[in-house]
């Protein structure tokens, strides 16, 4: 069926559900990572990026927050760029563990077949894959460009965040040499789990995640620069990971009420991608137990239902002015 949807019904869905959920105190800051557990959690921002450029925002778009497991996204991207659809496949895997991002249990469980990138044990093995191997400066070059040419500007390494989980990784670590066990990392387990660490520090906008969701719901094109980041048959690939895994061991539940694809992280912030359509994201640092902000969702969620969108629906929609 088609479907039209105008600017105006766009704005007034994100502005109802910036007003409904502003005071929504539910959930809380992350702390397993202290600098997350002092960030201001009354923070809260909408921003819809449409796939001609067009930016529909309210409220913190502009705070930088510590991207987190968004960037898995962003990384799992420059795999795929550097190595094509079927490497990060047979290399990493595309399936759910349906268990919690940090888990270890799924690398014991899936020893002898793929994961997801979009974990950390996948995102450290991507860092792991992300070229030149072994050269440290140039890998973490490569991870920032490809995050600046999705999201049409630059991110900012947070210091006090990267050496704040640096110093409390430990899991991380684990999941790393754990890796290595299994010959599931294809660099340096110290180098690779640094890289990860530094690219979950950098700090992000919401504006910057809706550009970067517009340019996978343009199919590889950056809406504010013009710019093919990368090849159009790759977006489904990464629209896929992102609906199987994007908020973990809820992503049914998710999928099942929003209709959209969606990548959290534990700064709060999420990342969504209506293919065709529009990027869109929120951020709000307050988090449920399993790691997604409870503010976000609720958020991306309302617009969605209040324009009566989703990727499942077959409705092929045009934005009208
Ligand atoms: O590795 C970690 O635990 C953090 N750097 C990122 C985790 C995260 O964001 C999970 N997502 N919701």
């Amino acid at each position: 069926m088609k479907k039209e949807i105008s600017i105006t019904q766009i704005e007034q869905a994100v502005h109802e559900a910036h007003d409904l959920y502003r005071d929504n105190h539910d959930g809380k800051n992350a702390d397993y990572i202290p600098y997350l557990a002092g960030v201001d959690s009354q923070l809260f921002g909408i921003s819809v990026c449409l796939t001609d450029g067009h930016i529909i925002e309210v409220g913190d778009t502009q705070y930088r927050f510590g991207i987190e497991s968004v960037s898995k996204v962003h990384t799992a991207i420059l795999v795929l760029r550097q190595y094509g659809a079927d490497k990060l496949l047979s290399m990493i895997g595309a399936d759910a563990t349906g268990l919690p991002f940090n888990s270890i249990v799924a690398i014991l469980l899936e020893n002898d077949h793929p994961s997801t990138p979009l974990v950390n044990a996948g995102a450290i093995a991507a860092c792991s894959m992300v070229q030149p191997t072994g050269n440290a400066i140039a890998k973490w070059k490569a991870i920032v460009d490809n995050i600046t040419l999705l999201s049409g500007s630059a991110p900012v390494l947070i210091d006090e965040l990267y050496k704040s989980e640096s110093e409390t990784n430990f899991n991380n670590r684990s999941i790393a040499w754990l890796l290595k066990n299994y010959n599931r990392i294809y660099d340096d387990p110290d180098l690779s789990l640094d890289l990860y660490t530094r690219q979950c520090s950098l700090g992000i906008t919401a504006e910057q995640l809706s550009v970067c969701g517009a340019t996978i719901a343009n199919k590889g094109v950056n809406p504010k620069t013009g710019q093919q980041v990368f090849d159009a048959s790759l977006a489904p690939k990464i629209t896929s990971l992102i609906s199987t895994v994007g908020f973990y061991e809820r992503t049914g539940d998710w999928l099942y009420t929003s209709g959209i694809p969606a990548k959290s992280g534990v700064g709060g912030g999420i990342l969504g991608v209506l293919p065709g359509v529009m990027g869109i994201s929120a951020f709000a640092p307050p988090i449920d137990e399993a790691g997604n902000s409870v503010k976000a969702q609720l958020a991306v969620r309302y617009i969605m239902n209040k324009l009566g969108l989703s990727v499942f629906s077959g409705d092929s929609v045009t934005i009208t002015v």
